[in-house]
């Protein structure tokens, strides 16, 4: 039961997201409520258990793992463990990588950069100290930008991530856009998903991406590009930079029929999709009956993976899934 991994729809599972905590020192208003319950420390795996589960997963096939949470930098053990699966790049994986939100990368960076990273994800939805505040609830986007330039420093690629939020970062789409042109960046805009309850409805702050993009192509020069980063983005190219611009449209444009990856969770299990409940338990399998138990829930698991997510955002409608996108990683 150590084959290769390929889903019921003939999907190839190539990439693992890794939620290394479902902790976070921002209370993102479209990701958090602003009083959160985090899961207990006994409930999380150990650094110990990620690494031997995320080697399983490349003995398998799976060719890039991204770090992320909630905060990743928030758990003390994150440099240990990207030091422990940066070895197997070469040795089976192609990429290991991180999303951040930056507010302690200055600290981290160059270890990354050690550990084998070459490219990161940044989350900034907007670079006005006083928006960025009030999105964040708790952030200081001056912190976040001198993470960002000591990561740009250290060598590492870097890709900013904004999620469009109508009537409040919708202004600041084309200037972050030319922002990242100017300093070598990579844009990628992300639709809001239906995950967990958060204090507003999602509905009010829903911006379909289709209509940002159209606005985008008035003003500046957005070129078709053909390339994939292994995950769901389409891509533009901004003309006379290397800057790309990626849409990440789950609502208008599902990318579903093309998913290659799944999502091991703070508390170790393993989720087939992010817009389903279902998922299999890892930690239970890696503490009872060790490698080789772990080995048969992961192919249980593929057989389980839906065809697509079911994403809807409708004005006073529950959440497609109840869990927050820290504890699965997004
Ligand atoms: P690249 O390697 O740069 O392509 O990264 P990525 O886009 O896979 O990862 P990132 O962590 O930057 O995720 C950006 C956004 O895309 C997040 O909001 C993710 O939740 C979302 N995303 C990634 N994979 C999926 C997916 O399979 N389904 C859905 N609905 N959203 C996804
Ligand atoms: N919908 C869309 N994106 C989200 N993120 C967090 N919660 C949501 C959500 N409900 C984004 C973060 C980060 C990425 C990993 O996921 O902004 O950039
Ligand atoms: Fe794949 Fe599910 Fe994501 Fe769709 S929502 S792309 S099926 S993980």
């Amino acid at each position: 039961s150590a084959d290769k991994l390929v889903d019921r729809h003939g999907r190839a599972i190539t990439y693992l997201r890794i939620s290394v905590t479902d902790r976070c020192d921002l209370r993102c208003r479209y990701c958090m409520a602003e009083q959160m319950t985090f899961l207990p420390r006994a409930e999380l795996l150990s650094l110990e258990e990620i690494a031997l589960i995320a080697e399983r997963f490349v003995a398998r096939g799976v060719r890039k793992i991204r770090l992320t949470g909630g905060e990743p930098l928030v758990r003390r053990d994150m440099i240990d463990l990207a030091w422990r699966l940066g070895r197997q790049i070469g040795a089976g994986l192609d990429e290991l990588t991180l999303t951040t939100n930056a507010t302690r990368l200055a600290t981290h960076a160059e270890a990354l950069f050690a550990a084998g990273m070459r490219r990161i994800n940044v989350s900034l939805d907007s670079r006005d100290p006083a928006l960025f505040r009030h999105i964040t609830r708790h952030g200081d986007v001056t912190k976040v930008l001198e993470g960002i330039a000591a990561a740009k420093a250290a060598g590492l690629r870097i890709k900013i991530n904004m999620v469009a939020l109508k009537g409040l970062n919708e202004h600041e789409v084309g200037p972050m856009l030319a922002w990242a042109g100017e300093e070598g960046h990579d844009l990628t805009l992300i639709e809001t998903m239906p995950l967990g309850q958060i204090d507003e409805d999602r509905a009010d702050r829903f911006l379909p991406l289709p209509r940002v993009l159209a606005d985008l192509r008035d003003r500046f020069e957005l070129v078709a590009d053909d390339h994939s980063s292994g995950g769901p983005a389409r891509y533009w190219r901004l003309a006379g930079t290397s800057t790309r611009l990626g849409l990440i449209s789950p609502l208008t444009g599902n990318f579903c029929a093309t998913c290659n990856r799944v999502r091991l969770s703070t508390d170790g299990k393993l989720h087939m999709c992010l817009g389903h409940e279902d998922s299999v338990d890892l930690r239970e399998a890696i503490r009872t009956g060790g490698l080789a138990e772990v080995d048969t829930r992961i192919s249980h698991a593929l057989d389980l993976k839906p065809a697509a997510h079911d994403f809807r955002i409708a004005p006073g409608a529950a959440p497609a899934v109840a869990r927050h996108m820290s504890v699965t990683g997004g």
